[in-house]
């Protein structure tokens, strides 16, 4: 893991995009991860079929936050339906850092509120596919 890389993701943590919540969102999803407990809720103003405001929050692990912070800059402007075919892999290319294992969950679980909010596809990213 190359320090560069490592600082994109902490400056994510420490600098979160896309912090807080809507007033009145048009879909409000929270889950969280049972192993640890940490948990990312977002909120979403659609219009359009386009995202046209988002907002986390939550609390965790930096890497959940980050993944979070990272993925609400991702689909902001963008066609819910290309929201969905968002997958594991891009998800956690895009955190910049290649994972153990072990740690994919908190990389992905604030794709899988996103899924879960938007489609009700409850399922770890990638886990049933
Ligand atoms: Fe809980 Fe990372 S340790 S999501």
């Amino acid at each position: 893991m190359g320090f560069d890389e490592m600082e994109y993701l902490l400056d994510h943590y420490k600098n979160p995009r896309n912090y807080g919540s809507l007033l009145i969102p048009d879909i409000s999803h929270e889950e969280g991860n049972p192993s640890c407990g940490d948990v990312i809720r977002i909120d979403l103003k659609i219009v359009d079929n386009k995202v046209e405001e988002v907002r986390f929050s939550g609390k965790g692990c930096a890497i959940s936050q980050a993944a979070a912070s990272i993925l609400t800059d991702m689909i902001i402007d963008k066609d819910v339906d290309d929201i969905k075919k968002i997958n594991k892999e891009d998800m956690l290319s895009a955190l910049g850092v290649t994972l153990s294992p072990v740690r994919y969950k908190c990389g992905l679980l604030a794709l899988k509120v996103l899924k879960s909010g938007v489609y009700g596809i409850t399922d770890w990213p990638g886990e049933k596919e």
